[in-house]
C-alpha cells in the first residue's frame, strides 16, 4: 500500500505562495483555494486573484462551491478552459453560514438528490475526473448516512471521495470519526481519502491504520510546516523519524515564504503585511518565546520591519 498525500484545500490559506513553498519541500498534489461557482460566472475580480498560478504549480486541482447543477457545470467548464487542472472537486463540506444559506457546501449533505445531480452533471460534462469533499455528518455522527451519501457520489460518477471526519456542528475541533471513513472505504470501489487532525507523521499513520483509506489530506498540519509532506512520506515508506529543524532553517524557509507573498499576493499593502504577520506566527508556533514574538509581529507595519524582526527575535 502506498497512500497518497495531498495538500487539502483551505480558503484563505492555500494561495500560490503557500503552494510554492510546500511543493519545494515535498507537497505534490495541491488545490487552489475554493472557488465560488456564481462568482466564477460573474468574473468577480477576487476569483482571478484566487486563480493565480505558475507553470511549476502543478499538478493542481480546483474545488467549486455552489448549489445549482447547471451553474456548477458552467463554472467548471469555464475554469477548465482557462487552467490546467488535474481534477475538479465539489465542496460538500464547508460549514460557513453564508454558504449553507445558499444550499451549498455542507448543506448538500442534507440534499443528496441535488448533490448527486451536481456530481452527475460535472462527471458527464467534463474531461477531467470529478471528486467530492464530504464531512462525516451534519449534526451528529451517523455512519450509515455517511456511507449512503458517499455511495450517491460514487453512483453519479465521482472518482474519489474525500472525507473530513467531523460533523458540521463540530466545525474544526473535536475527535475525528475514523469509523465513518473506514465504513465508506469498505463500501466504495473508488478511492477514499481521510481528512482531520493530520498534524504530523504519526497522526497520518493513525488515519491510515484506523480507516484503511487510500490517501490523506494534509490541512492545518501544513501551516508553518511545509516539511510535513516529506516527513509523512518518508515515515510511511521506511519509518524514518523526522528531524527537529534548527531555528535558522525555519527562518530561511519563512523568509522565502514571505518573499513569495510579497511577489505574488495581489492585495492592499496593509492587508499584505497583516497576512505576512499571520504566516510568521504559524512558523513561530512552538518557540519558547512565541507569545512575545506575536506581540511584536502585531505591531509591524512594513515588510522590511518584519524581516528585521525575524532576524532579531524569531
Ligand atoms: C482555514 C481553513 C480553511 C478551509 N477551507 C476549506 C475549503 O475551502 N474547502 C474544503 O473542502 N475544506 C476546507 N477546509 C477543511 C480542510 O480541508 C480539512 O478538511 C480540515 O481542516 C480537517 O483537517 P485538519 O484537522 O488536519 O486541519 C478548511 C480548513 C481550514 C482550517
Amino acid at each position: 500500500m502506498n497512500p497518497k498525500i495531498y495538500m487539502a484545500p483551505m480558503s484563505g490559506i492555500t494561495d500560490l505562495s503557500f503552494r510554492l513553498i510546500s511543493r519545494k519541500l515535498g507537497a505534490t498534489q495541491c488545490f487552489f483555494e475554493m472557488l465560488d461557482a456564481n462568482a466564477m460566472m460573474h468574473d468577480h475580480p477576487k476569483n482571478a486573484r484566487l486563480q493565480k498560478t505558475l507553470k511549476i504549480d502543478l499538478p493542481l486541482a480546483a474545488q467549486l462551491v455552489g448549489a445549482e447543477p447547471s451553474t456548477m457545470l458552467d463554472a467548471a467548464e469555464k475554469l477548465t478552459s482557462l487552467k490546467d487542472i488535474s481534477f475538479l472537486d465539489i465542496n460538500s463540506a464547508c460549514p460557513a453560514k453564508k454558504i449553507l444559506k445558499k444550499g451549498a457546501g455542507a448543506a448538500l449533505l442534507k440534499d443528496t438528490a441535488r448533490l448527486g445531480k451536481i456530481v452527475k452533471n460535472l462527471a458527464s460534462g467534463l474531461r477531467i475526473p470529478v471528486t467530492v469533499k464530504l464531512r462525516s455528518g451534519f449534526d451528529k455522527k451517523d455512519v450509515a448516512e455517511c456511507v449512503k451519501t458517499a455511495k450517491v457520489c460514487e453512483a453519479n460518477g465521482a472518482r474519489v471521495v474525500f472525507i473530513h471526519g467531523r460533523t458540521v456542528s463540530q466545525g474544526y475541533s473535536g475527535d475525528v470519526d475514523y469509523e465513518s471513513i473506514k465504513a465508506v472505504k469498505n463500501a466504495l470501489k473508488i478511492p477514499v481519502f481521510g481528512s482531520g487532525n493530520i498534524f504530523n507523521h504519526l497522526m497520518a499513520k493513525k488515519m491510515i491504520d484506523e480507516t484503511g483509506c487510500d490517501g490523506i489530506l494534509v490541512a492545518r498540519g501544513g501551516l508553518g510546516n511545509p516539511w510535513i509532506f516529506k516527513n509523512i512520506e518518508n515515515y510511511l515508506k521506511n519509518g524514518t523519524i523526522p528531524q527537529t529543524l534548527s531555528l535558522s532553517v525555519k527562518k530561511k524557509v519563512l523568509k522565502e515564504h514571505l518573499a513569495c507573498i510579497e511577489k505574488y499576493k495581489e492585495i492592499t499593502e496593509a492587508n499584505k503585511i497583516g497576512f505576512m504577520g499571520k504566516v510568521t506566527m504559524w512558523y513561530s508556533k512552538g518557540l519558547y518565546n512565541a507569545k512575545r514574538i506575536r506581540e511584536h509581529i502585531s505591531k509591524v507595519r512594513s515588510y522590511k520591519d518584519l524581516l528585521n524582526l525575524i532576524d532579531r527575535v524569531v
